[in-house]
């Protein structure tokens, strides 16, 4: 891939990019993707890293968590997506359970879920609990994001989705699970909805990039949900979200104009027809 520059103009993010923007803080971007037709809009802009997260179980198939996600169809969503964006860096999500019983099952998992989607990386939630699984991946040549703070897997644990990392107790169990993550091999981290204090510390410390979502202004990237930038569900604002278009208002419009069109005998016109 040396000199190839993708769709964007730009050469393609590799896994030593993590290493090389951390060190020229430079930031990185990442976003969500679930589906062909926006993988292939991803792949016409400078972002850096599409993840295929396992929040499609709540973005594309209206799961109330991300607990009911398969291996099979995080591999068929990340085919999906790299079929509609071939240049980019591409993280695919190891869903619930599916590193959790073993360090054999979950390289089977992962080899499976790399060779069968054309992943870059995969990405898993947890710390010191999953430090041999992080070292077996990343000895099988599989890179790994790591994911701390807000880990959704865990709502029942957590019993919601709130702020994680405010007790002094709870900031220093993220602090030390951000350093063995990087001490087992990972290639870079994401931090979910924890201070902004917090972030910045572990992204003063580490080596490996961090990457943020509601984790404030001092990590080494941002990643948001693709359905939350393109302000898609109407419901959902919460405040560390911003929606770059309000696709909801202008999809409703342009269906209601349909609607409205073919009701009325405007839609087909002249131009819409065959001779
Ligand atoms: O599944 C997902 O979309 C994620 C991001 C919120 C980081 O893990």
């Amino acid at each position: 891939m040396s000199g190839y520059l993708n769709a964007s103009g730009k050469k393609p993010f590799t896994v030593n990019d993590f290493k090389t923007c951390k060190e020229k803080k430079t930031k990185i971007s990442m976003i969500t993707c679930y589906d062909h037709a926006f993988a292939r809009i991803v792949e016409q802009t400078p972002m850096d890293i599409i993840l295929v997260g396992d929040s499609v179980a709540n973005t594309f198939a209206g799961y109330e968590n991300t607990i009911p996600v398969t291996v099979e169809q995080m591999i068929y969503h990340t085919e999906v997506v790299r079929r509609g964006a071939p240049s980019k860096f591409l993280v695919i999500d190891m869903p619930f359970m599916s590193y959790h019983v073993s360090v054999e099952d979950s390289l089977r998992n992962a080899g499976n879920m790399m060779k069968k989607t054309g992943a870059n990386a995969v990405k898993l939630e947890g710390g010191r609990e999953f430090k041999a699984v992080v070292e077996a991946l990343v000895t099988a040549s599989i890179p790994v994001m790591g994911h701390l703070g807000l880990t959704p897997q865990s709502v029942h644990k957590f019993g919601g989705y709130s702020v994680q990392g405010r007790e002094e107790d709870k900031r220093k169990r993220i602090i030390e699970d951000a350093i063995i993550l990087q001490e087992a091999g990972a290639c870079s981290l994401v931090l979910e909805k924890v201070p902004e204090s917090l972030a910045r510390e572990i992204t003063e410390t580490l080596t490996i990039p961090t990457i943020g979502i509601g984790a404030g202004r001092y990590c080494d990237g941002q990643v948001l949900v693709i359905n939350d930038v393109l302000g898609i569900d109407e419901t959902f604002q919460p405040k560390f979200v911003k929606k770059y278009v309000n696709l909801h208002d202008q999809v409703k419009a342009a269906l209601e104009g349909y609607d409205s069109e073919v009701k009325s005998g405007t839609f087909p016109a002249q131009g819409n027809v065959y001779e």
